[in-house]
């Protein structure tokens, strides 16, 4: 996305990956857009597809206690939504766009190292093909995810770190089954959390809340339905989850992570290099697109104009939003979970915060905005 709009810019950018093209292409992570990167992705001209194929949504769905509560951000949000449309298919667009337009994209990039980011000749070393190769940069921008590279070559006390580790985990899967319901349904339980996604009218993704380290051979297909129709059950209105052939299963592991200040010399950090959110409230993604939407700006401001201000504030103007966001993730993981250190009075107020969440106006708001996307100033 960075090298993408640059681009539009007249910036030249090379994109140096670690993974195979088809990997990175298949590879399901999250799916949910907010208005304003759905906007941008129509805007500059890579988002044709997602406007054929990505389900647009005015709201979601609480569950708890077996009945669902409709939080509905058109409403609240000033007619604001959220885009259905797989990470994986956004990346398809964006590499598809900057090969046609002749952006360099280097796949299966070996050995990555980066050096001299602290004055002003910064130099990306790999192999390609066992071959050593050396890109000579004027900025180098970590976008390459929390086991990449980038923020572990940063000298040792320049970064501080501000971490949360959560007690559990998410099982994900993603089944071929006509959603069960037309928006997603984030269902509290007293044996743990569930949520309702898709990725398509035949396409499901389906969550449990789980162990952070959760066996996988121990959850067979019919044992993961099991769970999530007890968890999803409801009470009064009939509903069915609608069961279909598992394509894929995963656990992802929750934390909250961010280090500061994201950027030391030339190398700025972006997206997963310097935060991570727990999933709930579908915040990764977006956040790292607005971080390379800041990072865009101040490399055109100093590229077009000789201007330095917005690379020295690229920091302070996305670390004010992360923590927004860090926040939002924070909460929603909060609500929603079940925490085995709960006494009867916690799981009591957490009812009390769904009831209230679910049935003042001001209180569905704050949900709405932060779902929907804040403002990036
Ligand atoms: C999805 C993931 C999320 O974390 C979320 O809050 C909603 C949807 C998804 O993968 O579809």
């Amino acid at each position: 996305m960075l090298s993408h709009l640059l681009s539009l810019e007249g910036i030249e950018a090379v994109v140096v990956e670690r993974h195979s093209r088809r990997r990175i292409e298949e590879r399901i992570r999250a799916g949910v857009l907010e208005q304003w990167v759905a906007d941008l992705l129509v805007e500059t001209g890579v988002g044709d597809r997602l406007k054929r194929e990505g389900l647009v949504h005015h709201g979601i769905a609480l569950r708890f206690q077996g009945k669902d509560h409709r939080i509905d951000f058109a409403e609240l949000a000033g007619g604001k939504g959220v885009t259905v449309y797989g990470q994986h298919e956004v990346v398809k667009d964006l590499i598809a766009a900057r090969l046609a337009a002749g952006g360099a994209i280097v796949f299966e990039a070996g050995n990555v190292s980066v050096h001299g980011f602290d004055g002003d000749a910064p130099v990306i070393r790999y192999h390609v093909d066992g071959e050593p190769r050396d890109l000579h940069c004027d900025f180098v921008a970590g976008c390459d995810g929390f086991h990449g590279v980038c923020r572990p070559s940063i000298p040792q006390g320049a970064l501080t770190v501000y971490e949360r580790v959560y007690p559990f985990g998410w099982l994900g899967i993603l089944a071929e089954a006509p959603p069960a319901s037309d928006e997603l349904i984030y269902a509290h339980h007293e044996d743990g959390f569930a949520l309702l996604s898709m990725r398509s009218p035949q396409i499901s993704r389906l969550y449990l809340q789980c162990r952070p380290d959760e066996d996988l051979n121990l959850w067979p297909d019919e044992r993961i339905w099991r769970e999530l129709h007890h968890r999803l059950e409801t009470t009064g209105a009939p509903w069915r989850l609608t069961e279909g052939p598992v394509l894929q299963k995963g656990v992802t592991a929750m934390r909250s992570f961010v280090v500061e200040p994201m950027q030391y010399g030339r190398l700025f950090l972006a997206g997963d290099a310097a935060h991570i959110v727990p999933p709930t409230g579908a915040k990764g993604m977006n956040t790292a697109i607005a971080d390379v939407r800041a990072l865009s700006r101040a490399l055109t401001a100093f590229f077009k104009e000789g201007r330095r201000d917005l690379l020295d504030s690229y920091s302070d103007t996305c670390l004010r939003r992360v923590w927004k966001v860090q926040r939002f993730s924070w909460w929603m993981t909060s609500l929603l979970h079940r925490f085995d250190d709960h006494t009867p009075f916690d799981r009591r107020r957490q009812l009390a915060e769904l009831d209230y969440v679910t049935s003042s106006r001001a209180a569905a708001t704050t949900l709405a905005e932060n779902y929907v996307g804040l403002p990036m100033e």
